[in-house]
């Protein structure tokens, strides 16, 4: 789109191009008007462009949940073809409401539809970015056969291949592809082949919108599984401590050999699900995704809890727990004890709280988001770590607000599945029924707040 005050750019597009029929420049983009410049802070507009099946939703929904993991607040309305006035006046709703991402997803193929949103946010002073999605036609079989069966598991009394092959033809000599004076643009050209996927970008500007970008360049790659599990329980978990770097106790060992029976390793069924290396998609260049399967922190008891099972493994640094600073191999009791203040404050606010020398869970949240973002370019992926860092990863694909996160339950000797599902994720809880400790500590409520200064 136009930018809000460039004239001259404006003019120029109306004059220029191809002869073809420009859409109207609204009275208050015409030259000379004035338009009042956008705050960095100002709320943000996204619109999804592009033709059926090109790999739009999955993106948007993609892009939403990370942002709103992220902390910020981000909605997608699904829009069956345009914006319409309705969509924008629950938008503008949405941002009084103190929200500030919102992403249109339909088609958006024409000029004319584009500038309507464009024009919406600049008479409301909203940031606005576009989005334009192509795929090669192996893709667009893939996205196609995908979708189908997606709705063919819905009702399979109608042919959805020829519904989505008939809409494409309908509206694809409709598509004005977003032109050279329309922006701040990202253009993402989705490949079957990951190493070809590509995506460039003119005008972005601010955080939110280069966190856009970086969510965008790497594929999404569909039919996602994960395995997560906590460490066997620790000899601190028995005796109430946190941090440190202690081995597991008898029961934790225990633990291991039954998560090895269950994904794989020694006593196994064949069939079971176990973490492997997929090369499925990524011929070109395997070394794309990761060579390994089997991904644990750097301390002993993760490292001991995935000994059994089969697979080429890495102990990464970001996986390890939570720094409690001061209070590392403590209980909750001596931390009480001998820091009543900072106990006090983790209790009014556990989400911004930094122990003094360590970390909070919003240092945390920044540290594992290499992770998350390595782990949604692989799948087939077993990761152990430990329960304030897998209370972070969960809440990606749970879709918790960060406030929440601490809070999250992840029990000892328990297996997460995550699958991708659409745009969505579920995740199976299975309990492997080795007797441990329970380490969750419930939000205890605050009487009175004690003002937080350091
Ligand atoms: O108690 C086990 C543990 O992993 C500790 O090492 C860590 O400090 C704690 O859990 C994190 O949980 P919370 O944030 O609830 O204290």
């Amino acid at each position: 789109m136009y930018g809000c005050s460039d004239a001259k750019a404006r003019n120029e597009f109306a004059r220029t191009r191809d002869g073809a029929a420009m859409a109207a420049i609204p009275a208050t983009l015409a030259p000379g008007n004035t338009v009042k410049p956008c705050p960095l802070r100002a709320p943000l507009v996204v619109t999804v462009v592009g033709l059926p099946c090109r790999g739009k939703s999955l993106a948007a929904h993609k892009v939403a949940r990370h942002l709103s993991w992220r902390g910020e607040s981000a909605k997608v309305f699904t829009v069956n073809e345009n914006a319409t006035n309705e969509t924008l006046s629950e938008i503008s709703l949405f941002f009084k409401e103190g929200n500030n991402v919102a992403i249109i997803d339909g088609m958006h193929l024409t000029r004319a539809s584009r500038q309507t949103v464009a024009t919406f946010c600049c008479e409301a002073v909203f940031h606005h970015l576009l989005i334009e999605f192509t795929c090669n036609e192996k893709c667009l079989q893939e996205n196609v056969a995908d979708t189908v069966q997606f709705y063919r598991n819905l009702d399979q009394n109608i042919d959805w291949e020829r519904r989505f092959r008939e809409s494409n033809d309908h509206h694809a000599p409709q598509f004005e592809p977003c032109s050279a004076l329309e922006g701040p643009l990202i253009t993402v050209n989705n490949s079957e082949d990951s190493m070809y996927h590509s995506v460039t970008a003119r005008g972005v500007r601010g955080a939110i919108q280069t966190d856009i970008l970086g969510v965008l360049a790497s594929p999404v790659i569909r039919q996602q599984t994960f395995y997560f599990s906590r460490h066997g329980e620790s000899e601190y978990n028995v005796l109430g401590r946190i941090g440190g770097d202690a081995d597991l106790s008898s029961r934790g060992m225990k633990y291991a050999e039954r998560l090895a029976r269950q994904l794989g390793g020694p006593g196994s069924a064949p069939d079971c699900p176990r973490p492997k290396v997929v090369s499925r998609n990524y011929k070109s260049n395997p070394k794309y995704i990761s060579t390994n399967s089997i991904w644990t922190s750097e301390l002993r008891r993760t490292i001991h809890t995935v000994q059994n099972i089969p697979g080429p493994r890495a102990a990464i640094k970001d996986l390890n727990e939570i720094n409690a600073g001061i209070c590392e191999g403590l209980t909750y009791e001596e931390i009480q004890e001998r820091f009543p203040q900072e106990f006090a404050w983790r209790d009014q606010d556990k989400f911004k709280y930094r122990y003094p020398h360590g970390e909070s869970y919003l240092d945390l949240l920044q540290r594992v988001d290499s992770v998350v973002q390595a782990l949604l370019t692989n799948t087939d992926v077993l990761v152990v770590s430990h329960q304030a860092v897998l209370r972070c990863i969960m809440a990606y694909f749970k879709g918790v607000k960060p406030d929440d996160v601490p809070y999250i339950n992840v029990p000892l000797h328990t297996l997460l599945i995550v699958r991708s599902y659409g745009y969505d994720f579920v995740v199976e809880t299975v309990p492997l029924k080795v007797e441990c400790v329970d380490t969750y500590r419930i939000q205890p409520k605050v009487k009175y707040r004690i003002p937080y200064r350091r």
